[in-house]
């Protein structure tokens, strides 16, 4: 009798385990939050990119969403206006690995 008890009492209730799911849901909710709103991560080449398209091309006009444009209109504006601000061809390489990256759906 005494050894049933003892056991008993070394069990988790049932009711705990349900308590513990929620708090590893919770965990993972807010880990996932977390991870969604600090934003996507860029590649070292797509930072630098993203770098010289935030430093340069607002000269003439204000940044251009980089969703409002498809890849090619990027590629081609990067070229253009490459050009105009003198950039270096690797400059202009990094600026459209960005573009083309900060313009897809999942991009956030
Ligand atoms: C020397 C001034 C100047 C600089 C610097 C400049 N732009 Fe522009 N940009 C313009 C002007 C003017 C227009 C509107 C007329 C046109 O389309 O050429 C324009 C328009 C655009 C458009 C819209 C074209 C379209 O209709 O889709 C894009 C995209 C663009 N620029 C990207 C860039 C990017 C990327 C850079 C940096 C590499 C940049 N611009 C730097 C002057 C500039």
């Amino acid at each position: 009798m005494i050894r049933a008890k003892k056991s008993e009492s070394a069990r988790i209730a049932p009711g705990m385990w349900c308590s513990i799911s929620i708090m590893i849901a919770l965990g993972l909710a807010i880990t996932t939050l977390y991870a969604c709103s600090a934003g996507p991560a860029l590649s070292a080449d797509q930072s630098r990119g993203k770098r010289i398209y935030e430093a340069l091309c607002d000269k003439c006009h204000k940044l251009i969403p980089p969703q409002s444009r498809a890849d090619h209109e990027w590629t081609a504006a990067a070229e253009r206006y490459g050009v105009k601000l003198k950039l270096q061809p690797n400059e202009v390489t990094l600026l459209k690995v960005y573009l083309n990256r900060a313009n897809d759906a999942d991009f956030r």
